[in-house]
């Protein structure tokens, strides 16, 4: 079986992290197995993936391609949508780069091209030869993108099946798709041995340049990229009512890894917001932590604040496995993940006021925290352990071939 995986980018977020977990599973479990990955850009994904034993290669993006997102496309009026359609479909950047991996994808002759993310997905269904497979593995909602839900719809005849991270991404994909292609759900898997409550902490004092915290107070961050719907205000302005009841200090870890400025706030932005909320001194800003598990395990809460549903939220599952107390953006996938009060707790997605006394809640109980965090570690162990995904992933190939 010669499986290629296809992914714009070599930087690791969410999808791309899914993404090595599948590779790991699949190297452990099928060692017979030949996995590719084609990346429109190089980065730590391949450098991960190389280690892993799977065939890494560069194709690099035209920058037209690279650049093109749909942040812009859904806050714009039906003549950006064409014109935008445009440009991805005909500019001739696009169709060589087509041509392109159309011949190397003939070269590698694959039985399964696996995309992960949606401009793979439009130029697997353009350059894939006519033995292979394609399945396309959604992270995202497409329903709500105007152009991409267009693009996909015309191209769902060359896609065998369609792999969702969550009920909520499946749903939304069959009104999109139709029933012209399979959905299935399978959700992400998370490291429990990199992601567990004990191992090395990061000095998130040090990282974000602040004096080290007054013994007692607690730890409270927003692990996220900075893409702008990751809830980066919503957070700060929770931390700005924070009553003073009981010492805290907020930390921002994560960093941009888009392409596209408009996409993602700038460090300088979030700095301005964090001024304009009155709380610059009480949170810091570490930076991307290239071992997210290590800032995890340094906060006493972990906060995530999408403020759109969230497909799935791989660093909910992260910070649980942590045995973290979590508190969670309660819409989309994300409210499959967990059991709310049990296991982590919900804020209404934006809702800075209701995420601050959560926080506060929290923050006030500590042994609350430790019983969420323990029942979290176990929830995850049962649900979201990584040896579950090879076979899940094996039985979808094989059906996918058969029909
Ligand atoms: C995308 C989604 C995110 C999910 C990740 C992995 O980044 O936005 O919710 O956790 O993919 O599936």
């Amino acid at each position: 079986m010669r499986v290629v995986y296809l992914n714009s980018t070599g930087a690791i977020g969410g999808a791309e992290r899914a993404l090595l977990d599948i590779l790991a599973a699949l190297r452990a479990a099928e060692p017979d197995w030949e996995l590719h990955l084609l990346s429109g850009t190089g980065g730590a994904l391949l450098d991960e993936a190389g280690k892993l034993g799977v065939e890494v290669r560069v194709l690099p993006l035209p920058r037209v391609v690279a650049t093109a997102g749909d942040a812009a496309v859904e806050r714009s009026s039906a003549g950006r949508v064409i014109a935008l359609a445009g440009t991805l479909l005909a500019a001739p950047d696009s169709i060589a780069y087509a041509l392109r991996l159309r011949r190397v994808l003939r070269d590698l002759d694959p039985a399964i091209i696996h995309s992960n993310g949606q401009k793979m997905h439009l130029l697997g269904a353009w350059a894939k030869p006519a033995r292979a497979i394609l399945i396309w593995h959604l992270h995202d909602f497409i329903g709500t993108r105007a152009l991409m839900s267009r693009l996909l719809r015309a191209h769902v005849g060359r896609c065998r099946l369609a792999i969702a991270n969550s009920n909520a991404v499946a749903d939304d994909a069959r009104v999109v798709l139709g029933s012209r292609c399979a959905v299935r759900t399978m959700y992400n898997a998370v490291d429990l041995d990199r992601n567990s409550p004990k191992g090395p902490l990061a000095d998130l004092d040090t990282l974000a340049r602040m004096p080290r915290v007054a013994e007692g107070t607690i730890r409270v961050g927003l692990v996220a990229t900075f893409a702008r719907w990751k809830g980066h205000e919503t957070f700060l302005k929770a931390i700005s009512c924070m009553s003073d009841r009981v010492p805290i200090r907020g930390y921002i870890v994560g960093g941009a890894v888009y392409e596209r400025a408009s996409s993602q706030y700038s460090l300088t932005e979030l700095h301005e917001i964090a001024a304009d909320c009155g709380v610059s001194r009480s949170v810091g800003f570490t930076g991307f932590v290239p071992d997210s598990a290590t800032a995890m395990r340094a906060l006493d809460i972990v906060v995530h604040a999408s403020t759109r549903p969230e497909p799935f939220g791989l660093v909910i599952i992260e910070s649980m496995a942590c045995g973290r107390a979590t508190i969670v953006s309660g819409a989309g996938g994300a409210l499959e993940l967990i059991r709310d009060e049990e296991d982590a707790m919900t804020h209404p997605p934006g809702d800075w006021r209701e995420l601050a006394s959560r926080i506060e809640e929290l923050a006030m109980d500590p042994v609350k925290r430790q019983e969420m965090g323990r029942a979290a570690r176990a929830a995850v162990e049962r649900r979201f352990h990584p040896s579950r995904l090879a076979g899940e992933l094996s039985s979808l190939y094989r059906t996918a071939l058969r029909t």
